[in-house]
């Protein structure tokens, strides 16, 4: 991801910014279409991990589908370039407002989280004399064995209907003369590593799918949703995911019927290691207990690590990378090979504003660039002008 060039490219440039490396990104797109073309499967790229436009346009040229959970996202995959016949819409809170925005760009499909909203598109979409094509999120009560915050389909969730509900689905969808019912979709938890944990989900799907069936409706589309994760811990022994493995389980487990279609809908895993959060080192302080280093960059810039307590690893790029340049070959001169430890903060008024606690850096020193590595996905559309911070810059590959 870095070397010598990159970060003297970075000497010259205001922190705190993201860097996209375009070609990684690339790399990772064509992985995953490469994978799932050989199925046949359909891949949606969830915007929700990352929005910026450069990102959006190269996902788009690879001929991805969009998954939107707001109205605004919804207008903006179209305005983007992604074809609205690719495009679905989850969430449990859609208003009035966002379903309108929707029907009106006549999108593939509503992920559709409740009874309730199944009668209100149906309503909005009678006004309209249009008809909405759906499926039906169903909570599948499958542990996605990953953490408590992004677990999404437990019973215990908001998300999706769950299974004791299905009878009420199924007479609604009857009595809803706007609404075309096209399959049924599932999203368990983001960051799974486990792949044991979609044969489970693809259990759940086929016995939903019977469900549907053996009560009169046709299956067009199984949804299976997104979730695979990357590793936080090695990105550059693991930059691209195994699209591979994760497409085969479900080719090996889901019971695919003649003229059906299998969809999926990833995030983290298409943007996530594209990206690092790049800040310089404020201030050094050595305490008695504790070494911090007070960085430019804070939980305003990418609130991951103080949210969900997640581990994202931290490098200290110019001891990494400029440092060695100019030490000669007296090894008397040579600095040191040995780390410290260090708190790595932000300058957020919080205490919570911490980035890692006891990270083994080499000496560092004020100036120096800071990466915050796989910060591709869930970094720059959560950032925040808490403090009346300034919004976080992009800085994209050459
Ligand atoms: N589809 C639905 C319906 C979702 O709820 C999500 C993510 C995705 C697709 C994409 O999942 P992915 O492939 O990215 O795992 N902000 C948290 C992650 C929240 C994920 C919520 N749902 C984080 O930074 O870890």
């Amino acid at each position: 991801m870095f070397g010598p060039e990159t970060v003297t490219r970075f000497q010259g440039i205001e922190t705190p910014f993201y860097y996209y490396n375009l070609g990684l990104l690339s790399q990772t797109l064509q992985a995953c279409k490469t994978a799932a073309d050989k199925y046949g499967f359909h891949v949606h790229y969830a915007m929700k991990a990352n929005f910026n436009p450069k990102v959006l346009a190269t996902i788009q040229s690879f001929g991805l589908g969009a998954d939107c959970v707001s109205g605004n996202e919804v207008s903006a995959a179209i305005a983007g370039g992604f074809k609205k016949q690719q495009v679905v819409f989850a969430g449990v809170g859609k208003t009035d407002k966002e379903i309108n925005i929707a029907l009106d760009a006549d999108i593939f499909s509503f992920n559709v989280e409740s009874v309730q909203e199944l009668q209100v598109i149906n309503e909005l979409a009678k006004a309209k004399n249009k008809m909405a094509r759906v499926a039906i999120r169903i909570n599948p009560n499958v542990d996605a064995h990953t953490h408590h915050f992004i677990t999404t389909g437990l019973d215990e969730n908001k998300f999706g209907i769950n299974s004791w509900q299905l009878n009420e689905v199924a007479e609604t969808l009857r009595n809803c003369s706007n609404i075309q019912f096209i399959g049924i979709h599932f999203h368990i938890g983001s960051q799974i590593t486990d792949l044991a944990v979609y044969k489970s989900l693809c259990i759940r799907i086929n016995e939903m799918q019977t469900w549907f069936e053996d009560h009169g409706f046709q299956v067009k589309v199984l949804n299976a949703g997104g979730g695979l994760g990357v590793d936080y811990h090695h990105p550059d022994a693991h930059p691209i995911p195994d699209f591979e493995g994760y497409f085969k389980v479900f080719k090996d487990f889901l019971k695919v019927k003649p003229g059906q279609e299998v969809h999926f809908e990833l995030g983290r895993a298409l943007v996530a290691q594209s990206a690092s959060l790049i800040s310089r080192v404020l201030y050094v302080k050595y305490g008695q207990k504790k070494n911090f280093l007070v960085l430019d960059a804070g939980m305003t810039e990418l609130i991951r690590p103080m949210l969900y307590q997640a581990y994202m690893k931290i490098q200290n790029l110019t001891q990494d990378f400029i440092a060695p340049l100019s030490q000669t070959n007296d090894p008397s001169l040579k600095a040191q090979d040995s780390k410290l430890k260090y708190d790595v903060v932000g300058p957020i008024c919080e205490s919570t504003d911490c980035f890692q606690k006891d990270v083994a850096l080499p000496e560092s020193f004020r100036g120096d660039l800071i990466a915050v590595r796989t910060a591709g996905a869930y970094g720059e559309v959560m950032a925040s002008r808490y403090n009346l911070r300034d919004a976080v810059a992009s800085v994209y590959s050459e």
